[in-house]
């Protein structure tokens, strides 16, 4: 063990192992792929920075009969600290004309909805879409305060914040192959 995986050892419980994340998106990958196996080139739009690692490993575990087209957008409604602010930024809303394709928006997690809300809200106005779906690596459904909920979730939480896989505490851990809570993180930002 390297002293960094030291040092992180002793402040993140694990969650869930990356082996559990990967056995999971295998049978997301596998219910994607039956509900979208004649679907014509599919759109898929990763929202960054969350869903980096979890895109990168859920494309892979499509499988269908036409080629998938993949975009990013960048939402963020939270600060560098554990609460979300409240108003949903947009710093990356760039995509091509995609107007009456079938669009699947990948999103790391939906806690209050807001982010979830705006950006299903756009899509519908922006391009009309022919179907519109979402998937979430994480659900915190106790968090709710839009009514939201994704067609596909990785897996269900409860109210605890959670780092790695693509999600992080002020803008580190996303690197982290697992998920996992910080221990000892009092809420506040840097
Ligand atoms: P919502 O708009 O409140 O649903 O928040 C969605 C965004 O908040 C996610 O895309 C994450 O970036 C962030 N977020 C919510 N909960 C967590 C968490 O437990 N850990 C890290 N980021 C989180
Ligand atoms: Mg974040």
């Amino acid at each position: 063990m390297t002293d960094n995986q030291q040092v992180l050892a002793t402040k993140i419980n694990t969650i869930y192992s990356a082996q559990q994340i990967q056995a999971r998106i295998v049978e997301l990958g596998a219910e994607i792929s039956a509900d979208y196996k004649n679907v014509e080139a599919p759109v898929v739009i990763g929202v960054l920075k969350g869903a980096i690692l979890f895109l990168a490993d859920l494309v892979r575990n499509i499988k269908i009969n036409d080629a998938l087209q993949v975009e990013f957008v960048r939402l963020s409604s939270y600060g560098s600290a554990t609460e979300s602010s409240g108003r949903v930024q947009a710093p990356y809303l760039d995509l091509p004309n995609i107007c009456q394709r079938h669009i699947l928006v990948v999103e790391d997690i939906v806690d209050s909805g807001r982010t979830a809300k705006f950006f299903l809200d756009y899509l519908r106005e922006q391009f009309d879409p022919a179907s519109l779906k979402m998937v979430a690596f994480l659900d915190k459904p106790s968090r709710r305060v839009i009514p939201v909920n994704p067609d596909y979730t990785g897996f269900k939480i409860n109210d605890l914040f959670v780092i790695g896989y693509g999600l992080d505490y002020a803008e580190k851990y996303r690197e982290l192959p697992y998920l996992g809570e910080l221990v000892g993180v009092d809420g506040e930002g840097e």
